[in-house]
């Protein structure tokens, strides 16, 4: 199938174009990607980011477009990222392309789209769920509402969680997420109370500010503190201090393990094209959990 039509199906069913995206941040900087990526991806920042092959034989879809991904992926295919670029979360935070990148895309045909704030805004159905949703169900969270805008869409949820402690809740998100290393911010009492699923980066003080007038006694969000980048050093201390005098618990659970399981869950979306749709993990972000 033409790789042009999948895209502009997926962008409207997905309704990419209704949300903005600014990743200028990285592109002005980078001039090899400049060079290679789409026109539209450098003016509107959305949709497809490269364009090597014409025609598609099958769709693959990741969190992150790491180098461990590509090297995954077989010829005239169409990745499918949340990000439009990899995350190291205890580095500088997103990172651009590398040359190996470019190869292992050009020579292989491989063409890259990816949708961010559209796979983030709330959205719980049969074959399409946001990140939020997509957490919430591995958590078995019975959810109570949506909250916290970003770029125009409503991202988060909260409700209930199964255990009533911090201490049954840590070892039971260990166990369904699969993150041996939460980052844990002891802040409030031991009752978990009204909880906050933020998908990512939701190590910010405006939506902590929001979860607080909504109740929310813990918050389990991706980043926390350990993203080395100047901007996110001072975020996560502002976050973390006003935390601590709300006394909302914190869970840092991963960026990865926050929002990997919408891309799973909406496998079954993909598969209406009549191709072949695997769900690639990301599996150095096992090791990074930021
Ligand atoms: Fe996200
Ligand atoms: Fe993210």
């Amino acid at each position: 199938m033409n790789l042009d039509d999948i895209v502009i199906q997926i962008k409207k069913d997905w309704d990419v174009d209704k949300y903005p995206e600014d990743w200028n941040f990285i592109i002005e900087t980078d001039d090899k990607l400049k060079a290679k990526a789409t026109e539209q991806f450098l003016k509107e920042n959305r949709g497809l980011i490269f364009k090597n092959s014409n025609e598609v034989k099958k769709i693959y879809l990741a969190c992150f477009p790491s180098t461990q991904v590509l090297k995954e992926i077989s010829k005239d295919s169409l990745l499918i990222t949340h990000h439009p670029f990899d995350w190291n979360g205890i580095g500088m935070g997103f990172k651009t392309y590398s040359d190996e990148d470019y190869k292992i895309m050009e020579e292989n045909g491989i063409s890259l789209m990816f949708m961010h704030v559209s796979w983030d805004a709330v959205r719980n159905e049969k074959d399409r769920v946001s990140t939020g949703y997509g957490t919430a169900k591995i958590l078995n969270m019975s959810v109570r509402g949506e909250f916290q805008e970003y770029h125009g869409a409503l991202v988060s949820v909260y409700g209930a969680l199964p255990l009533k402690t911090i201490d049954e809740l840590v070892k039971y998100i260990q166990e369904k997420l699969g993150n041996n290393s939460l980052n844990v911010f002891r802040f409030g009492s031991n009752e978990s109370g009204l909880v906050g699923l933020v998908p990512g980066g939701g190590n910010d003080v405006d939506m902590l500010q929001e979860a607080h007038k909504l109740g929310i006694r813990t918050y389990i969000t991706g980043c926390t503190n350990k993203c080395q980048h100047p901007y996110s050093v001072s975020k996560s201390k502002e976050f973390l201090k006003k935390a601590k005098e709300y006394k909302i618990n914190i869970i840092g659970a991963s960026h990865y393990l926050t929002e990997k399981w919408a891309m799973q869950q909406s496998v079954s979306y993909f598969k209406k094209f009549n191709f072949p749709v695997k769900f690639i993990e990301n599996i150095e972000q096992m090791k990074i959990l930021d």
